[in-house]
């Protein structure tokens, strides 16, 4: 009797343990073809993958796709109803982060926090809160205001230098936030020096864009192994990586023991170490997160700013509008501050349509997923990489009809900034946990930038030899961080007022 009871209780506890294990029985999202052991991986984009991964919802009816590539479950959010319910309310399962190989792991760049999972992260993310907490805007305005001064007058001197001199400013304004560190007014061997880190950086970190991302044991093969040229451009990389990480914190250190130092990131958190505890595993922190500001920090904003260019150089009577907006509240007797920004509505729906037309990460940072989940039907499997296609959501024509549009007029109802329209900054910086840090500091860098630049300066197109008109190509370099290529344009100063209030306001800034 006995021994039926235990073979009763065995077969029930089996059961059990099978139902339990057995794989979901509810499908994966649709998605493109795969086949054995390679999945999708022949049918994955090489460029403009977001425009591809948009594509697949139209084609199979779904705004959440799977794709595979080498048994690593890829889910593509195609709409921000998804990303919102997912990236968003289930934050606490989807804020991992995939492994990244080749970026990470062989690159050297693993000491950045929007790599890490954990303890780590979290570290080093409270500490860039706690320093630029989005409530304090007295910790980074008045250094942005001054760079946007000298990028003002640097338009007057070189204007057709413009790229650059973007490119320039915000790398200085980080440099001066992250490290305290002045530097030189063209051709900054540190801007220079991070210019060229983060585009290995970009390359090396588009999901997919080396196979080792995918097939993890590739990176033990040796680099004179045929097919391993990314071994060896790794290593050169690295050295990189590390020098965009070390070098400015040196620097920064050097100037605080010889009592040059400007108050900024480093400087205050190093003030604030507790001698008490670790002090090497605080300033190791301390270092890591300092490096992340200035990875992440310039080249977004650089390259918002330079389509913002663009954007003003294709729509004239857009350009002449804000002007008028703006002259109305200034009356050519001031520049812009950033608290203006209430009383600019018109101002603030060319930043958002910006971001919106040409937004700079166009998948974001892709996230992993921790545990099995389920949506809409669809089972999704623990640990697969999630990419909120922020693309294809600002692209989609539900929410921003003729999406390819550039018109800012759809954020406004009445004169006034409509709350009804989804707010494409919203979606811009990322999701959940991970939702982009330093937002309110690109947002109010771009904003000012705008500003200053419309109060006082035309954009025309340029012409050539012959006196004709140069159409700009809208052509744009495809890597994680999406930029315009370089473009021709005439800017030029409005009036003799507006040189005059230049002059005047970088005296201001700088005496
Ligand atoms: C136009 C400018 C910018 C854009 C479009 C942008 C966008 C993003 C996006 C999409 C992410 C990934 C979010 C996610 O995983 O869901 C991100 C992460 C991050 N951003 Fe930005 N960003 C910009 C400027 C900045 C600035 C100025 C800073 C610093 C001052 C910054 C610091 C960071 C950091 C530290 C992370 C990693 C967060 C984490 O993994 O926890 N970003 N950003």
């Amino acid at each position: 009797m006995l021994s039926w009871s235990v073979l009763l209780l065995c077969i029930t506890l089996i059961a059990v343990v099978y139902i339990w294990s057995k794989p979901s029985v509810l499908p994966l999202p649709p998605g493109p073809k795969k086949i054995p052991f390679l999945g999708s991986l022949l049918e994955m984009p090489r460029t403009l993958e977001w425009q591809t991964f948009a594509q697949w919802s139209k084609d199979y009816g779904s705004d959440v796709i799977h794709a595979r590539v080498a048994g690593v479950d890829i889910i593509i959010l195609n709409s921000i109803q998804a990303a919102h319910d997912l990236l968003d309310r289930r934050s606490a399962l989807y804020s991992g982060r995939p492994r990244f190989v080749m970026a990470a792991e062989l690159m050297g760049w693993g000491w950045q926090f929007s790599a890490m999972i954990g303890e780590r992260w979290r570290e080093r993310r409270r500490l860039f809160q706690q320093r630029f907490p989005s409530s304090n805007n007295a910790v980074h305005q008045p250094r942005l205001t001054e760079f946007i001064r000298v990028l003002q007058l640097q338009l007057l001197e070189s204007p057709d230098d413009f790229m650059n001199i973007v490119r320039h400013t915000f790398g200085g304004v980080i440099l001066a936030l992250a490290y305290g560190i002045k530097i030189e007014p063209t051709n900054d061997p540190l801007v220079k020096m991070a210019e060229y880190a983060i585009h290995t950086l970009t390359i090396a970190a588009v999901p997919g864009a080396f196979l080792v991302d995918v097939l993890p044991i590739l990176k033990y093969i040796p680099e004179w192994f045929p097919g391993a040229s990314f071994k060896r451009k790794a290593r050169v990389w690295r050295e990189v990586a590390l020098n965009f990480r070390d070098m400015p914190f040196a620097i920064s250190e050097q100037e605080i023991e010889q009592g040059t130092s400007q108050p900024s990131f480093t400087t205050l958190c190093l003030d604030d170490l507790d001698p008490t505890r670790d002090v090497e595993y605080q300033r190791q922190i301390i270092k890591d997160t300092a490096g992340m500001f200035f990875s992440a920090g310039s080249d977004n904003i650089v390259s918002v700013v330079q389509s913002f260019i663009l954007a003003m150089l294709c729509n004239p009577d857009i350009q002449a509008k804000a002007q008028l907006e703006l002259d109305e509240l200034l009356q050519h007797q001031r520049l812009a501050v950033y608290d203006d920004e209430p009383f600019l509505p018109y101002l603030s729906a060319v930043v958002k349509e910006v971001f919106r037309w040409q937004n700079p990460t166009p998948i974001g940072i892709p996230h992993r997923l921790d545990q099995d989940d389920t949506y809409k039907g669809f089972h999704l499997p623990a640990g697969s990489m999630i990419i909120g296609n922020q693309w294809a959501m600002l692209h989609d024509e539900n929410d921003y009809p003729e999406p390819f549009k550039f018109n800012p007029e759809r954020f406004l109802k009445n004169g006034h900034l409509d709350p009804t329209v989804k707010d494409p900054l919203s979606v811009a910086f990322g999701f959940g946990r991970r939702f982009c840090p330093g937002s309110h500091i690109a947002v109010q860098a771009v904003w000012l930038a705008a500003a200053s630049i419309l109060s006082t300066f035309n954009i025309y197109k340029a012409v050539d030899n012959e006196g004709n008109a140069i159409e700009p190509s809208l052509e744009y370099h495809s890597a994680l961080i999406y930029r315009p290529l370089p473009f021709k344009c005439n800017i030029k100063p409005r009036s003799t007022e507006a040189v005059f209030l230049v002059h005047s306001a970088f005296d201001q800034s700088s005496g």
